[in-house]
């Protein structure tokens, strides 16, 4: 049985109340790019290199870490050091999204 997993996303002032399960998509950003599709969002179509599907992670969990491939070198190049900030594209879409609250930021 598939586990329904239920985030906030908050986006240009509006709050979209989200339902996934495990397998539905590959990472965050792949969700966040069909549910809601920011415009020029997640533009290397998540290798992590592009830095365009920023997220604010209000609520964390170890369980939605991925953090490999190229994340660290370019949140470093765009001079990110909030530990909050992420890659969409690096978070898995599991139970550790469970009631967290994602801050959409502007790429631009
Ligand atoms: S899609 Fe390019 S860094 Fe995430």
């Amino acid at each position: 049985m598939k586990c329904a997993i239920k985030f906030i996303v908050h986006y240009e002032g509006r709050i979209y109340f989200l339902e996934s399960n495990n397998s539905e998509y590959r990472n965050l950003m792949s969700l966040l790019k069909d549910k809601i599709c920011p415009e020029d969002f997640g533009q290397c179509g998540g290798m992590g290199r592009c830095g365009t599907c920023l997220v604010k992670i209000s609520r964390g969990s170890s369980d939605s870490e991925m953090f490999y491939r190229n994340e660290h070198e370019t949140l470093r190049k765009i001079g990110i050091v909030d530990p909050e900030i992420r890659l969409s594209c690096q978070i898995h879409v599991n139970e550790g999204l469970k009631n967290v609250v994602v801050q959409l930021l502007d790429n631009n």
